[in-house]
């Protein structure tokens, strides 16, 4: 049997993963295409009729088993976008998510000078997305990211110079605000936030893929918030801002511990879906 062009592994890939139920099956398809033959997306349509190399097809073949057995797409392929820029994954790192974007519009919008010379700190930085995000649009500013876990750090930093931010950032192995001192003008965090009861009945792909330290809040999912918020009295400059992504059902939380922590809310932003992401806080 000949070998499959390009156009026919897509649509035969398209076809697998919608059988088998995948409801993203030919945005899934196309990226594992092009993970495999590692040709920029355009090379689709302008090169359809090339025929995959034995190799390319065995590789393929390969993938789509590791996402017929529910594997997210970003994990198979090492890599995912955020902010319109490409973050390497490692077994470390929560896969970015789009919602988390959030947190970047948000931060950027209540900035009032984007030229500024700005301190900022991202605890638990995973992948570094959103503080290489904020870095790319604030081209005077240094930033700190911070994880507890070693691998983490490592991707971060290596996603950080890939995106051509690397000279401006630092980065720290700490249990939250542990091992930092200073004053930062915007603190950032994407914490776990999901409520340890909850974790066993997560979705599979989140479950078995995600690591469990970027999950586990906590009893109630708010544990982080409780350090964080408590920390950001000693970390902010009088009038710093932080910013941080919460569960669509914790802003009401979010507020009361902001109140006892003498911060003052300044916006509770939502994500595409409309349900609240994103909670702003300024030390006054
Ligand atoms: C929800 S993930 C967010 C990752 C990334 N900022 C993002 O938005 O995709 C939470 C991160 O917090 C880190 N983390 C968990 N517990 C921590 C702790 N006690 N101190 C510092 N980082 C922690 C995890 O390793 C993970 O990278």
């Amino acid at each position: 049997m000949s070998a499959p062009t390009r156009a026919q592994a897509l649509k035969s890939l398209r076809q697998t993963l919608a059988e088998a139920g995948f409801e993203t099956a030919a945005l899934d398809a196309r990226l594992l295409l092009l993970s495999v033959l590692k040709v920029p997306a355009m090379e689709l349509i302008t090169n359809p009729d090339l025929p995959l190399t034995p190799d390319e097809s065995e590789h393929l073949r390969t993938l789509t088993q590791r996402r017929l057995a529910h594997e997210p797409v970003a994990r198979i392929v090492g890599e995912r976008e955020f902010w319109g820029l490409p973050f390497a994954l490692s077994p470390e790192t929560l896969v970015p998510r789009p919602d988390t974007e959030t947190v970047v519009e948000t931060a950027l919008d209540l900035l009032p000078d984007r030229q500024a010379p700005l301190l900022m700190a991202d605890f638990g930085t995973g992948s570094g997305c959103i503080l290489v995000a904020l870095l790319h649009e604030l081209p005077q500013a240094m930033g700190l990211g911070v994880d507890l876990s070693l691998g983490a750090i490592e991707t971060a930093r290596r996603n950080a110079w890939a995106n051509g931010v690397g000279e401006r950032t630092l980065f720290a192995l700490s249990r939250w605000a542990e091992a930092v001192s200073g004053r930062f003008d915007l603190i950032v965090s994407n914490p776990p936030y999901i409520a340890s009861p909850v974790i066993p009945i997560l979705d599979r792909e989140v479950r078995e893929h995600d690591p469990l330290l970027a999950l586990d809040g906590g009893p109630d999912g708010l544990e982080p918030y409780r350090i964080l918020l408590k920390e950001a009295q000693r970390l902010l400059v009088p009038g710093g801002l932080l910013v941080v992504e919460i569960g669509y059902d914790q802003a009401e939380d979010l507020t009361s511990l902001a109140g006892q922590n003498g911060l003052e809310i300044i916006r509770i932003a939502h994500d595409l879906s409309d349900n609240p992401r994103c909670v702003a806080m300024r030390r006054p």
